[in-house]
């Protein structure tokens, strides 16, 4: 018999990361809550996975956990507020920040021991299923979006799938780089995979983004997992296991990422985002003509 066609039903948000790049904003919230134009970046990370059909979203919560709990959160006192006054638009506003389909689940990871560790904590949560994980601090903007692309090619490829794109090479230190053999013009099968590599050593210039699909299996290898690089448990090693089990293929994503985790990529959303906004853009465009830089 034929196993039946899997499809991604759940989306892991590793939350709880220390944000050190991103101090003194970062020492009592999330950095997933910090805002591009007038949203936080983890509600446009959730409206990626809706976006790909997922309605169960997993956050990995650390310290300081409340501000997004509250955020996917009833407001009632914002709400009959704003009631009251007839304000309906931004009553309504409100209201789709958590659809009535989708649930919102919490974990909580007590200490930041890594991104792949952070991935383990949802392990009692995710079972059996493959799912994505997005990090929210990588803001992408794709059309149709980023994660969609990739539960497109996860229907066809019933296997591991993690985005990539070309980055410089001066860069390739910040990244988990893969190579491997491409299957068709955007796809490549993965067949080695480096966590943060200095440029002479990295075996190409594919950088993995903050978007994967993940089959179940990779928990087993998360878990056998020694500290990889700075001490962490690193996702990137948790996959490098899976490779060896598993097909594991890359997605060159049609779109554009910014590194919201550091602050350079955070201004870079702002001004691109503000500008492309439908209400704000166009003045903001006269405003930002006015500077003289
Ligand atoms: P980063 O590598 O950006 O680490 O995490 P960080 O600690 O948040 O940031 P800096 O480097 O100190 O500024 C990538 C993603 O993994 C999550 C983060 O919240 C972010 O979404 N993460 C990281 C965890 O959830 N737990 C961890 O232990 C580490």
């Amino acid at each position: 018999m034929i196993a039946p066609q899997m499809k991604i039903n759940k989306a892991v948000f590793p939350v709880a990361g220390m944000g050190t790049r991103f101090l003194p904003a970062t020492k009592a919230q999330p950095k997933e809550m910090l805002t591009i134009v007038d949203k936080p970046l983890i509600q446009y990370a959730v409206e990626e996975a809706y976006e790909a059909g997922i309605r169960q979203m997993i956050f990995v919560n650390g310290r300081s956990k409340r501000a997004i709990e509250d955020h996917f959160d009833t407001a009632y006192e914002l709400e009959a507020e704003l009631e009251a006054a007839g304000k309906n638009e931004l009553l309504e506003l409100v209201h789709t920040i958590k659809p009535h389909d989708m649930e919102c689940i919490y974990i909580r990871q007590a200490k930041a021991f890594g991104l792949g560790h952070a991935v383990l904590c949802a392990q009692s949560v995710v079972v059996n299923e493959p799912f994505a994980v997005l990090l929210a601090d990588d803001l992408m903007v794709g059309s149709p979006p980023v994660l969609k692309q990739m539960v497109e090619r996860f229907a066809d490829w019933q296997a591991s799938i993690i985005a990539v794109q070309e980055v410089p090479e001066e860069h390739t230190s910040r990244y988990g780089i893969v190579a491997g053999t491409p299957v068709n013009d955007r796809m490549m099968d993965v067949t080695q995979i480096v966590e943060k590599p200095k440029p002479e050593n990295a075996p190409s210039r594919l950088g993995v983004a903050g978007r994967y699909i993940l089959t179940p299996g990779v928990f087993r290898e998360i878990a056998n997992q020694p500290r990889g690089v700075g001490g962490e448990i690193q996702l990137t090693d948790g996959i490098a296991g899976l490779m060896r089990r598993e097909k594991v293929f890359a997605l060159r994503y049609e779109g554009r990422r910014y590194d919201c985790g550091s602050k350079e990529g955070f201004l870079e959303a702002n001004v691109e985002l503000a500008l492309a906004h439908p209400k704000l853009g166009p003045g903001f465009r006269d405003y930002l003509k006015t500077l003289t830089l």
